[in-house]
C-alpha cells in the first residue's frame, strides 16, 4: 500500500477539475483494503472513497485521503436454468463489464451500456438508463465495514434502492467499502425497447429482432448522439435528478406548458424532464464562463476547458435560479458535490 501525498486528482474525475488531495492511495487487492482498515487511518482522518470518478464534482482540495478503489475480477457463484450468479469486484470498470456480459450472452445489464464509472459505485448510485436500473439485475453485494473491518453481505432489500439513491448515499454514507457485488442476470433475456427512441434506432439499422448485442449497440449510438465523449469534454453526465412532484403541480405546469415532458409514475406522482426545462430557459449549448451547457443535452453541465469547480457551481446555480422562476420547481444535483 502506497500512500501518496498532494496528488492532482485532475485524472482522476470526469469534469476534469484540478483539485488536490492532500494524501491518495490507489488500493488493488482485497489485502491492501484489509491492512488500509487495520491500520486505522479511515478512522482518524477525512476520507473519500473513489470509484470512476464519473458522478463527482470536487469543488475544493480534499484535505485528508483519497481512497481509489482499482481491484478487478469476475467469478461465476451459480447458476440454474434461468439465471447466472456472477460476482465482480468494485474495481471493474462497468463497460467493461457489459461488454463481458455480452460476449457471454448473459442479459440484463445490455440497456446499461456505455454508462462511465465502476461496478462498485453502480449500487451506491442505483444507476439507471433506458428503462432499466442496477436494482433489477443486483443479486447482492460484499462490503467491508470500515470502523470493524467485518465483512458483510447487502441483500437487494438492505440496500434501500430508489432513483439514483441508495443506503449507501444516506444512513451508511462513508461506513463501508463495497467489495464486490453480484449479479443476477438472464440466460433468456427480457428485450426491453420501451424507453425513448430504442426502437427508432433499432429501425433505422433495419433491426426486428433485437438481441441484447443489438439493443447495446443502439443505445450506444443513441448515447454517443446525445452525451458527450468524457474523453474529449469534462462533464458527469447528467448534473442534475429529474425532479418528482405531485399530481396537481404537474397538472399546472401541463395547463401552463401543454408541451412540458414527464413520465408518470407508478405512486400518481410525475418525474419532470429536468433537461426539458433547462432547455426551454434557454440554456442549451451555452457557454458561461469556462463552463457550460452541452448543445446536445441541456441536462449535462461541461467544463468548456481548463473550468474550476466556481466555474460549474456558477452554471448549476444560474440554471437552479432560471428554472425556479419560471417553472417554480428546484432541480438538484444528481452529481456528488463534494
Ligand atoms: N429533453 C429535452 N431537452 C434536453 C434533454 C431532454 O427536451 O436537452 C427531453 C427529451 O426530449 C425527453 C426527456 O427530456 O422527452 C428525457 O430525455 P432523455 O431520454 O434524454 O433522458 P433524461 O431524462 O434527460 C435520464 C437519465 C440519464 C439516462 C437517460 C436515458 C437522469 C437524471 N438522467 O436522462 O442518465 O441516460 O435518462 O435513460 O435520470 C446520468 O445519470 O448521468 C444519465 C446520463
Amino acid at each position: 500500500m502506497n500512500i501518496q501525498k498532494n496528488i492532482s486528482l485532475k485524472k482522476y474525475n470526469t469534469f476534469r477539475i484540478d483539485v488536490r488531495a492532500k494524501e491518495f492511495v490507489e488500493i488493488n487487492s482485497y489485502k491492501e483494503i484489509q491492512s488500509l482498515i487495520s491500520s486505522g487511518i479511515l478512522n482518524n482522518k477525512k476520507f473519500f472513497i473513489l470509484g470512476g470518478g464519473s458522478n463527482i464534482l470536487f469543488t475544493k482540495d480534499f484535505d485528508g485521503i483519497v481512497v481509489n478503489i482499482n481491484t478487478k475480477g469476475k467469478k461465476l457463484i451459480k447458476e440454474d436454468s434461468e439465471h447466472i450468479y456472477l460476482s465482480v469486484s468494485a474495481g471493474e470498470d462497468w463497460q467493461d463489464f457489459v461488454e463481458y456480459c455480452l460476449k457471454n450472452n448473459y442479459a440484463g445489464v445490455e440497456n446499461l451500456s456505455l454508462i462511465p464509472g465502476t461496478v462498485g459505485a453502480a449500487p451506491v448510485q442505483n444507476i439507471g438508463a433506458y428503462g432499466v436500473e442496477l436494482q433489477d439485475v443486483f443479486y447482492e453485494l460484499q462490503a467491508i465495514e470500515i470502523k470493524s473491518g467485518k465483512k458483510v453481505k447487502f441483500s437487494k432489500d438492505d440496500c434501500e434502492f430508489s432513483y439514483r439513491n441508495s443506503i449507501f448515499k444516506n444512513k451508511f454514507k462513508n461506513k463501508y467499502i463495497i467489495l464486490s457485488v453480484i449479479f443476477k442476470l438472464n440466460k433468456h433475456p427480457k428485450i426491453k425497447t420501451e424507453y425513448g427512441n430504442i426502437k427508432q434506432e433499432l429501425k433505422k439499422s433495419g433491426i426486428k429482432n433485437p438481441g441484447i448485442k443489438e439493443i447495446s449497440e443502439a443505445i450506444c449510438n443513441i448515447r454517443r448522439n446525445k452525451l458527450p465523449d468524457i474523453e474529449k469534454i469534462g462533464c458527469a453526465g447528467s448534473f442534475f435528478k429529474n425532479p418528482i412532484v405531485d399530481e396537481k403541480i404537474f397538472l399546472e405546469l401541463k395547463n401552463k406548458f401543454p408541451e412540458i415532458a414527464a413520465y408518470k409514475l407508478p405512486d400518481s406522482k410525475y418525474k419532470l424532464a429536468a433537461g426539458w426545462l433547462i432547455e426551454e430557459c434557454g440554456f442549451k449549448g451555452k457557454t458561461i464562463g469556462k463552463a457550460g451547457i452541452y448543445k446536445d443535452q441541456a441536462l449535462v453541465i461541461v467544463n468548456r476547458g481548463d473550468a474550476s469547480a466556481s466555474d460549474i457551481i456558477n452554471v448549476m446555480k444560474k440554471v437552479q435560479q432560471a428554472v425556479y422562476e419560471k417553472f417554480r420547481v428546484r432541480l438538484l444535483p444528481e452529481v456528488n458535490v463534494v
